[in-house]
């Protein structure tokens, strides 16, 4: 008699699951209808709107800016989680989704804007008091340039803390450690 039951409660437990799934699958295509942010419209959309917007809203994807290979990525994610998408699908998708959610341009303009930052706040605020040539003379490591200039802040230099990392980066790019003093 215990073999029937607990088969029911199996069969049972299963068709909760299935319930559950079905409910919240429901539940978030209605909430996509109604928030309105839909996929941008482009090759692939609707094989986009078919296999990615189903288990959860188009903007959890639109928040993501990721490479050829981050999209790669994240489709191939999808598919270990559950998304049904066969290989030729797989390529639409990731076209799609790199071409509508790439990178920002600003990421990469951020990174050397903060090497130009420490390049002009080296030049607007370590040469006003002194010459370079003060600082060629050393050359020290990463929490050298930090103690020195901190201590020059401390003697009237006016680097501010947003300032202070990307200096620090330049002074140890230009006037780090010399080779043969390192222990390489
Ligand atoms: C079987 C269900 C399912 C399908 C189909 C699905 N996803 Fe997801 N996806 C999820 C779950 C679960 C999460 C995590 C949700 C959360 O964090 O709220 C997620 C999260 C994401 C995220 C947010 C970043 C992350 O990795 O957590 C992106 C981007 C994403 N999915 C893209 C896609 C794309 C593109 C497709 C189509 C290939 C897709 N999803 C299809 C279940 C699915
Ligand atoms: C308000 C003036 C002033 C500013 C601005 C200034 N310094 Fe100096 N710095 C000095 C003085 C004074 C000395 C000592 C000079 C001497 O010994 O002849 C010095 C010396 C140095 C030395 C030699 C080592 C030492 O500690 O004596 C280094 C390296 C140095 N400064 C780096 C910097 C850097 C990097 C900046 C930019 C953050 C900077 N300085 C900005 C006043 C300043």
């Amino acid at each position: 008699m215990s073999k029937p039951n607990s088969n029911f409660i199996k069969l049972a437990l299963v068709a909760a699951i299935v319930a559950i799934g079905v409910s919240l699958n429901w539940q978030s295509s209605f909430a996509a209808s109604f928030i309105m942010q839909d996929l941008p419209p482009g090759k692939g959309v609707e094989l986009a709107n078919a296999k990615c917007v189903t288990c959860h809203e188009a903007d959890l994807i639109m928040a993501q800016r990721l490479s050829k290979q981050g999209w790669t990525r994240e489709v191939e994610k999808m598919i270990r989680w559950g998304a049904s998408v066969n290989d030729a699908e797989k390529a639409v998708l990731v076209d799609y989704f790199s071409e509508h959610f790439a990178p920002r341009k600003a990421a990469p303009a951020v990174a050397s804007t903060s090497a130009d930052r420490g390049k002009l706040t080296f030049e607007n605020k370590c040469l006003t008091c002194h010459e370079v040539d003060l600082i060629e003379q050393q050359r020290l490591g990463k929490p050298g340039w930090t103690r020195e200039v901190e201590k020059m802040v401390r003697w009237g230099a006016t680097v501010t803390d947003a300032e202070k990392e990307p200096l620090v980066e330049y002074l140890l790019k230009n006037y780090g450690p010399r080779p043969l003093m390192s222990k390489k």
